[in-house]
């Protein structure tokens, strides 16, 4: 557990997830879906069962060093995630992939950028060489704070993404680790 202060004064933590947290997921998921602009799922895609989601965050937390879930919890609330996993190819597997999210109420204070750099702390810490991202193109706050935390634009995969009927790149971001 990690506390923290947000640009507000407000605490919050950064923890591994349990299962319990399974619905706040959901939810996080869900309202990012239905905002629609920004993360690559779409509101039928974020699935209704928490079962699975549960099973997903005990077969994390058994091996952490390749998957690590963790949540922010501010006011005894689950306000973001992190979602963080190793490439699951031996010869790739020094890689790791990361995603985050925070509810609406929880953003613009600082704590994107402190995820962001707890990921890269921990993704150190598990041995991985590069971490790697996805992020859609226009997504200018997440694209900046990215960038603060040292990764760089490696590609993009053209009109990948259909948002509102509009084709936009799908830019992929890299940190090396060495
Ligand atoms: C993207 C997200 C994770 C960022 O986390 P956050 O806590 O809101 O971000 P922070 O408060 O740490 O930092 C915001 C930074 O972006 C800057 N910013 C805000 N809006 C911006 C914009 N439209 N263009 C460029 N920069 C912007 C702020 O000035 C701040 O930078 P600074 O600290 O250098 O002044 C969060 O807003 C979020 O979950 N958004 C919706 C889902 C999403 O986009 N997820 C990422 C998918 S790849």
């Amino acid at each position: 557990m990690l506390n923290r202060e947000d640009s507000l004064g407000r605490p919050y933590a950064i923890r591994p997830a349990r299962p319990a947290d399974a619905a706040a997921i959901r939810t996080i998921l869900s309202d990012l879906a239905d905002a629609g602009d920004f993360i690559l799922l779409s509101p039928g895609e974020v699935g209704a069962d928490d079962g699975p989601r549960r099973d997903e965050i005990l077969r994390a937390s058994s091996n952490p060093d390749r998957w690590y879930l963790a949540v922010v919890e501010q006011d005894a609330a689950v306000v973001g995630m992190l979602d963080m996993r190793a490439v699951p190819l031996q010869k790739c597997s020094h890689v790791m992939e990361v995603g985050i999210g925070l509810a609406p109420a929880a953003r613009d204070r600082g704590i994107g950028t402190a995820l962001m750099r707890h990921a890269v702390e921990r993704a150190r810490a598990a041995g991985c060489r590069k971490l790697r991202l996805f992020v859609i193109a226009g997504n200018d706050r997440a694209g900046h704070i990215y960038g603060k935390v040292g990764f760089r634009e490696t590609g993009r995969y053209r009109e990948e993404v259909r948002v509102d009927g509009q084709l936009r790149d799908l830019v992929v971001m890299e940190r090396q680790l060495t």
